[in-house]
């Protein structure tokens, strides 16, 4: 079997999972959280409910970066990065850059305290939060897919 497709769909298949996560969070777990759920108790079952799919996106993080790393490197794709029309490489490695850091450096030591005290003083503005900040990173992971499907086909030139 051609190691490019497979490669392609390892790649593929890491995104689907990741992302499709994130958007189940956004809009259904969140949601029914909000619904649900007393304010004060929100950020606080939000957070363990999330800590597993946390594992999930680090995992599929990974695969994708390493799989998207691979094509790029066998098929010498460098010289995209240095080219406006390929914008849309560029948004797969900014999409990825900023998971990998949520998800690595600021959630481990930094952002889920950060998030646990601010819902002690102000547990509804925090949820709120909460619930935008997965609305822009879904948002622009999902334009992200449709622009590298699209440029990976020839669909944006
Ligand atoms: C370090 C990060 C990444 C690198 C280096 C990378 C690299 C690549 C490469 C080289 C391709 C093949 C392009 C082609 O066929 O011309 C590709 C395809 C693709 N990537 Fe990424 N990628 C990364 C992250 C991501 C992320 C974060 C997403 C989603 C948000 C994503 C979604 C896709 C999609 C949907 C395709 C098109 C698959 C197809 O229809 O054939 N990638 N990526």
């Amino acid at each position: 079997m051609d190691e490019f497709a497979v490669a392609r769909a390892v790649h593929v298949v890491a995104v689907v999972v990741w992302i499709g996560g994130v958007s189940f969070v956004t809009t259904v777990l969140l949601p029914a959280i909000g619904r649900e759920v007393e304010p004060g108790l929100r950020v606080s079952l939000f957070e363990r409910v999330e800590a597993r799919f946390a594992w999930q996106a680090r995992v599929t993080t990974l695969i994708a970066g390493v799989s998207g790393l691979w094509l790029t490197v066998r098929w010498q794709l460098w010289s995209r990065f240095v080219d406006a029309g390929f914008w849309w490489m560029h948004a797969m490695v900014a999409v990825w850059a900023l998971f990998t850091l949520m998800l690595f450096v600021l959630e481990p030591i930094f952002l889920h305290r950060w998030f646990s005290q601010r819902a002690l003083r102000d547990p509804e503005g925090t949820f709120t939060l909460v619930r935008m900040l997965h609305r822009v990173l879904l948002a622009v992971s999902l334009v992200t897919v449709a622009a590298a499907t699209l440029g990976a086909h020839g669909g944006l030139s």
